[in-house]
């Protein structure tokens, strides 16, 4: 019998299997941020091709320093907030649901058309180049640190965007604590050097997730899912450890779920990396020790160990990401056992746009099959 296919659930959401689309940015939205009638069909798509639940790309929570990229779609507006409805709904009606991503970008900030610093805990670049699939910036800036004023307003920035989603018809948000972005920033010590009480201790670098968490529990009620995504490593920086290794991700993961998180979504470079500092343990298997606390694992998950990880990890959903980008597919494909492509880079080079995709698609699709 399979695992994958199996009925699932995430929070009061029931799920005929247990695939999710990985959150993916495609920087496809009109320069001032609203979703565009090609992100309704590209996340149609997927809905169509099996999955029960889609995350969607990041999107920027305020007007001030959250917009990471050109072309990234936000939700702080109704004009934004309306073409998500759209979205949402065409999704629905191809019978998935949706979660939507929020992110602030921090330090990893390529363009914004609201503010031209990058605001971050303390005044640390991030490692490596910016990345030129998503534009723009040659450099990372060294940016503004954050004083009480922006913690305050990245806060109210996430509580309205998050207010939006709902009223759009997402089932419900994830934050975006992995990949060098803000919230990932503020729990790595390479990049928050702070003394006061948003860094020192490692409660000291959760303390704004958890006010986070609790601030949009009370916002959004009881029922309504919370999420938060989490990695170890950046996107510019693949060796980052926590240096409290095992034992402070479960003491994260605790603080978090009794501050009102639903699931936890575990990124990192393949689901069963032993990623903790002096630890034989997968940031996957940790959280799924965790009680009361519903996961989302993320990383390598192919037609070829789906099943064994579904195994392996009984109750928790499978996040898709490059396989699905490949196959939107991949879902009904890997349930009736047909081929599956792999993701030519091709079609996210020079830019991840979905509009490159389809152009892509166009030349590639006979070739393919
Ligand atoms: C084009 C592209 C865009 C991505 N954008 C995001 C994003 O907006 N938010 C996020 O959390 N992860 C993002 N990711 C990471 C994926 O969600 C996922 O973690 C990664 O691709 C590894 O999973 P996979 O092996 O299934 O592809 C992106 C990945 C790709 C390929």
């Amino acid at each position: 019998m399979s695992e994958v296919f199996s009925a699932a659930k995430l929070g009061s959401l029931e799920l005929s299997n247990r695939l999710v689309v990985a959150p993916m940015t495609r920087i496809s939205a009109e320069h001032e941020g609203e979703p565009t009638d090609l992100m309704e069909d590209y996340y149609a798509r997927f809905a169509e091709g099996g999955f029960g639940l889609v995350i969607s790309e990041g999107v920027y929570s305020d007007r001030k320093a959250s917009q990471a990229y050109q072309y990234q779609p936000g939700i702080t507006d109704d004009e934004q907030q309306a073409g998500w409805k759209k979205v949402v709904e065409k999704v629905q009606h191809s019978g998935a649901e949706m979660i939507c991503q929020l992110m602030h970008a921090g330090g990893q900030l390529q363009y914004n058309r609201f503010y031209e610093h990058a605001k971050a805990p303390s005044e640390i670049r991030p490692k490596g180049e910016p990345l030129s699939m998503y534009g723009k910036a040659d450099t990372w800036q060294k940016p503004e640190v954050l004083d009480e004023g922006d913690f305050n307003q990245i806060l109210n920035g996430f509580v309205g965007a998050a207010k939006r989603a709902k009223e759009a018809g997402f089932v419900g948000v994830e934050l975006h604590a992995a990949d060098g972005y803000l919230l990932n920033q503020l729990l790595s010590t390479y990049f928050n050097e702070r003394n006061d009480q948003w860094g020192n201790s490692l409660d000291g670098r959760l303390r704004f997730l958890t006010l986070l968490v609790k601030s949009l529990r009370d916002a959004l009620g009881d029922d309504y899912i919370i999420g938060m995504r989490i990695s170890q490593v950046a996107l510019t920086d693949y060796d980052y450890q926590w240096p409290e290794g095992e034992d402070g991700f479960r003491y994260m993961l605790e603080k978090l779920r009794d501050a009102g998180l639903t699931y936890v979504h575990t990124s990192d470079i393949n689901v069963n990396r032993k990623a903790l500092k002096d630890s034989d343990k997968s940031l996957a298997e940790v959280a799924t020790e965790i009680e009361d606390l519903e996961v989302i694992v993320n990383g390598g998950v192919t037609e070829y160990n789906a099943e064994d990880i579904a195994a392996k990890y009984p109750d928790v959903l499978l996040a898709v990401g490059k396989k699905a980008l490949a196959n939107p597919d991949f879902a009904n494909r890997l349930k009736a056992g047909e081929d599956i492509a792999d993701l030519d880079p091709d079609m996210l080079e020079p830019k991840p746009t979905i509009q490159h995709e389809l152009n892509w698609r166009k030349i590639n699709e006979g070739k393919q099959d």
